[in-house]
C-alpha cells in the first residue's frame, strides 16, 4: 500500500491553504504546459498535502484557459493519491441555498473547447467514468465537514458549463429539467483527467448563488457570488485541515477503482 499524499484544487476565492507546515511554493513542469500556478507543498500531522490555486494566484486564469492537464499531471508528479477539488457552483435546486456544501456524486459534461484526455495521439485508453467520485474519499470528506460542524448534504450532480458567461434563463430551466443540483464551470474534464491519472477525486461544491432561474434571486451577480467567497472560504479551508488531520495515513483502494483505471482501459498494443 502507498502512503497517502492529499492534492487540494482551490477554486474561486481559495488562493492558499493556511497551516501547512513547511509550506513552500514548488515550480512543476509538465509535459502539458504550465499549471495555473506554482504548487503549494507542505505537511498537516504529517502527511504531505499539495495545494493548487486553479485560477492562479490572482485568479488570472478563466475556465476555458485553464490548463487542466497540466494541473493534474503536476499533482500527480507530486505523489497526490487523493484529490479534493474546492469549487464555487451555483444552485440549481431550491433547497441548495448559497454557503450549503455539496459533496457532488455525478457530473454531466457540457463543456467544449478544452482538452480532456492524456490519450490522444498515440496511445488509446477509455478509462470508466460511471462513478466519477470515490466514495471512500467523499467519507473522510463528510467526517471532517461533521466535525468542524461544516454543514453539507452528501450527493447531487453537477452540471460542468463552459462559460465564462452565465447560463441563460432557458438553459438554467433545462438543467434543472434534467435533475441537476449544481453548476459550475470547472469540474469537467478535471475529473476525467483525475480518473486517467488513476487518482481518487472528490468534490466540494460551495454555493454561490441560485443560478438564474430563481424568481426571487435575479440574475447572477459576481459581486455577490465573491461575497459569498468571502464568508465561506474559511469553512473550506477548516473543513480541508480536518481532512488532513484525519484521513488514514495509507491510501486506502478506492471501492469504483480509480487508482487503478488503467488497468484495463490501454487499446494500443504495448510495442506501439
Ligand atoms: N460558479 C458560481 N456560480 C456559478 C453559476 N451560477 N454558474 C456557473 N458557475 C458558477
Amino acid at each position: 500500500m502507498t502512503d497517502c499524499v492529499l492534492g487540494v484544487i482551490g477554486g474561486s476565492g481559495i488562493y492558499d491553504l493556511p497551516g501547512l507546515a513547511g509550506a513552500e511554493w514548488v515550480r512543476v513542469e509538465t509535459p502539458w504546459g504550465e499549471p495555473s500556478d506554482d504548487l503549494r507543498i507542505g505537511h498537516i500531522d504529517g502527511l504531505k498535502v499539495v495545494f493548487l490555486p486553479r485560477h492562479g494566484r490572482g485568479h488570472v486564469h478563466s475556465p476555458s484557459d485553464i490548463n487542466y492537464r497540466a494541473n493534474i499531471d503536476a499533482l500527480k508528479r507530486c505523489g497526490v493519491t487523493d484529490l479534493v477539488s474546492v469549487s464555487a457552483c451555483g444552485s440549481l435546486k431550491e433547497e441548495l441555498a448559497p454557503g450549503t456544501f455539496v459533496l457532488v456524486e455525478q457530473f454531466i459534461d457540457r463543456t467544449f473547447a478544452r482538452p480532456k484526455s492524456f490519450f490522444a495521439s498515440g496511445c488509446v485508453a477509455h478509462v470508466s467514468m460511471a462513478y466519477p467520485v470515490s466514495p471512500r474519499l467523499v467519507d473522510h470528506i463528510e467526517a471532517a465537514a461533521r466535525a468542524e460542524g461544516v454543514t453539507c448534504r452528501r450527493g447531487g450532480t453537477y452540471l460542468a458549463m463552459e462559460g465564462p458567461q452565465f447560463s441563460s434563463l432557458g438553459e438554467s430551466h433545462l438543467y434543472r429539467s434534467w435533475g441537476c443540483d449544481v453548476i459550475g464551470m470547472t469540474n469537467m474534464p478535471e475529473a476525467k483527467l483525475a480518473r486517467e491519472a488513476e487518482i481518487c477525486y472528490a468534490t466540494v461544491a460551495m454555493v454561490t448563488d441560485y443560478d438564474s432561474w430563481h424568481p426571487d434571486h435575479g440574475e447572477v451577480d459576481i459581486q455577490a457570488i465573491l461575497q459569498v467567497l468571502r464568508d465561506n472560504a474559511h469553512n473550506a479551508q477548516r473543513l480541508v485541515a480536518r481532512l488532513a488531520r484525519d484521513i488514514p495515513r495509507r491510501h486506502e483502494p478506492c471501492p469504483v477503482g480509480s487508482d487503478r483505471a488503467l488497468d484495463h482501459a490501454l487499446m494500443t498494443a504495448p510495442d506501439k
